[in-house]
C-alpha cells in the first residue's frame, strides 16, 4: 500500500487526481532511431532507458501498478532479426534489473502467452516473478506476447471449464464474473492509459480492462518520454472528471463529501 489510505485513494481516484494504475503503449522506438540514422534496434535499447526512468518515477509518485506493453502477440510478424533483438533485450533486462527492482520493493509480473518463449526466457521470467513476489511497492506488469483478445479468450475458456465442472452455474454468470479469470485480475483497473509515438489507437492492448480508463496520446516518441512527459500525462489525467456512468453533479457530491 502507498502513503494513502484505501478510502482516501478511492476519493482521489473518483475525483481524478491520482492514477493508481498507469498502462503504457511504448511506441516510436523505430522512428526515433531512423531520425538519427540508427538501426531500429538502437531505438529499442534507448527505449529501455525510458522504461528505467518511468518505473522509478512511478514508484516515487506512489503509483501502485505500471503496465507496459513490451511485445504484442502481433509483433512476431516483424523481421526475425528485430524479434530476436527484442527477445535478447527482454532477457538482458530481466537478468540485469531484477536485483535493482527487488531492492526498490518492486513486484514484477509478466502477462501474456509465455509458452511461446524459449525455455531459457520462460525460466528467467519465473525466477524474476518468484524473487520479487513478496514486494509491497510498485507492481510492474510487463505484457509480453500479450493481446487483449487473447486475454478475454483465455479467461472465457477457464471460466467455461469451471461451468462444465459445475463449480459455477451458467445462469448466475454476470459481467463481473469474467474479471477474476483475466490476466490482471487481482489488480485495480488502469486509471490512465498512455500511448506515445503519435498513433491514436489501442492496438489490442488491455481491451477488457480499459473500459473506464482515461486515454492520453502524445506525439513524443518513447525514447524521449521522460519524467516531465509523465508529469504532463498525470496533469492531464488530474484535470479530468471521471464519472463511471454517473452525472457530473453526483461525482461532485461524492468528491466534496
Ligand atoms: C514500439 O516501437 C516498441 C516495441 C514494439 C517494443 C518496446 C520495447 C522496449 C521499449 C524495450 C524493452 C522493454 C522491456 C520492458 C524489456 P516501434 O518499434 O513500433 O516504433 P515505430 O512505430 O517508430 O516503428
Amino acid at each position: 500500500m502507498t502513503n494513502y489510505q484505501e478510502a482516501e485513494i478511492q476519493d482521489l481516484v473518483l475525483s481524478g487526481q491520482l492514477p493508481r494504475h498507469v498502462a503504457i503503449i511504448m511506441d516510436g522506438n523505430g522512428r526515433w532511431a531512423r531520425k538519427r540514422n540508427l538501426p531500429r534496434f538502437a531505438g529499442h535499447r534507448f527505449g529501455l532507458e525510458s522504461v528505467r526512468k518511468i518505473v522509478s518515477e512511478c514508484a516515487k509518485r506512489n503509483v501502485e501498478v505500471l503496465t507496459l506493453f513490451a511485445f504484442s502477440s502481433e509483433n512476431w510478424k516483424r523481421p526475425q532479426k528485430e524479434v530476436g533483438v527484442l527477445m535478447d533485450l527482454f532477457m538482458t533486462a530481466l537478468k540485469q534489473e531484477v536485483k535493482k527492482l527487488h531492492k526498490n520493493n518492486v513486484r514484477l509480473k509478466i502477462v501474456g502467452g509465455r509458452e511461446a518463449f524459449k525455455p531459457k526466457l520462460q525460466a528467467l521470467i519465473q525466477d524474476a516473478e518468484d524473487f520479487t513476489q513478496e514486494n509491497t511497492g510498485l507492481t510492474l506488469v510487463i505484457a509480453a506476447n500479450y493481446g487483449g483478445r487473447w486475454d478475454i479468450m483465455q479467461a472465457m475458456k477457464r471460466m467455461m471449464e469451471d461451468v462444465m465442472s459445475e463449480q459455477r452455474s451458467m445462469d448466475s454468470l454476470g459481467v463481473g464474473d469474467l474479471d477474476q479469470y483475466m490476466s490482471l485480475s487481482e489488480l485495480p483497473e488502469p486509471d490512465l492509459f498512455i500511448r506515445t509515438g503519435g498513433e491514436q489507437r489501442i492496438s489490442n492492448f488491455l481491451l477488457w480492462q480499459l473500459a473506464y480508463t482515461e486515454l492520453y496520446f502524445t506525439e513524443t516518441l518513447w525514447p524521449d518520454f521522460d519524467e516531465s512527459e509523465l508529469a504532463k500525462a498525470i496533469d492531464s489525467f488530474s484535470s479530468r472528471q471521471r464519472r463511471f456512468g454517473r452525472t457530473g453533479e453526483q461525482v461532485e457530491q461524492v468528491a466534496g463529501a
